[in-house]
């Protein structure tokens, strides 16, 4: 598949190096060109599906300047988090206004197929969910089932088991996925690290 990835960060980074593992061509977007990136336009109109890697606070930006036309009709694989880094480490986790960055992004990209998946873990436990032992889960949040169920295959093929990627429903559930983050930066502290994750245990 042709997949646009919006990011040059770790999570960007790791993803599209993930993504050509796979076989997948993918062209990674950033503000400038570069020597391994391209403008932001130019990923997301290669892209068949796009993920936006791009800083939370900055995401809407971003996805202008990648453009609401290379946008349409595809999925957009949501992984941010507004983080707040101004009072220091652990940062403030933000919701953005209108409950999430995932649900921002979906108001403004009306056309696009949100899926808020993968911004619960670091970004080597996305790409390779091995590195943590045991069951462990996965959320999935979006509008639309047919594009929840395309990168849900394509977390499977990740590594992510088919029963461990939850779907928690409409893309309003990306405030708990956002907010959770709030724990998961406590956590790291206190596991001294960030390969974990979380698994869910029911009776
Ligand atoms: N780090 C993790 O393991 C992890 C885990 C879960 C979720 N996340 C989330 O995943 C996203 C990516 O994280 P990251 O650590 O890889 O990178 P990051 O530093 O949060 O974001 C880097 C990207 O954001 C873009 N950006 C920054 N300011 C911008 C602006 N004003 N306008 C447009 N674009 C802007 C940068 O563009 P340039 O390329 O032009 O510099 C770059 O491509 C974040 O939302 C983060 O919260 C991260």
């Amino acid at each position: 598949m042709r997949i646009g990835v919006l990011g040059t960060g770790v999570v960007g980074r790791t993803i599209a190096g993930k993504l050509r593992e796979l076989g997948h061509e993918v062209l990674v977007g950033s503000r400038s060109a570069g020597e391994d990136a391209v403008p932001f336009e130019k990923a997301a109109a290669h892209g068949e599906l796009v993920f936006n890697c791009t800083n939370g606070n900055s995401s809407l930006e971003a996805l202008s300047a990648a453009g609401e036309k290379h946008l349409a009709g595809k999925v957009l694989v949501d992984v941010a988090n507004a983080l707040d880094f101004s009072q220091g480490s652990p940062p403030v986790v933000g919701l953005g206004e209108g409950g999430s960055v995932g649900e921002l992004i979906q108001r403004e990209f009306p056309e696009a197929k949100v899926v808020k998946a993968l911004n619960t873990v670091n970004a080597n436990v996305m790409v390779d969910p091995r590195v943590v032992p045991g069951e462990h889960d996965l959320f999935i949040s979006g509008n639309d089932a047919e594009a929840k169920t395309r990168v849900a295959g394509l977390l499977q093929s990740f590594g992510w088991p088919a029963d461990r990627i939850l779907d928690l429903g409409d893309i309003t559930a990306a405030r708990g996925q956002e907010a959770y983050v709030a724990l998961w930066v406590q956590l790291m502290g206190v596991v001294g690290g960030a390969t974990f994750n979380i698994h869910v245990v029911h009776g």
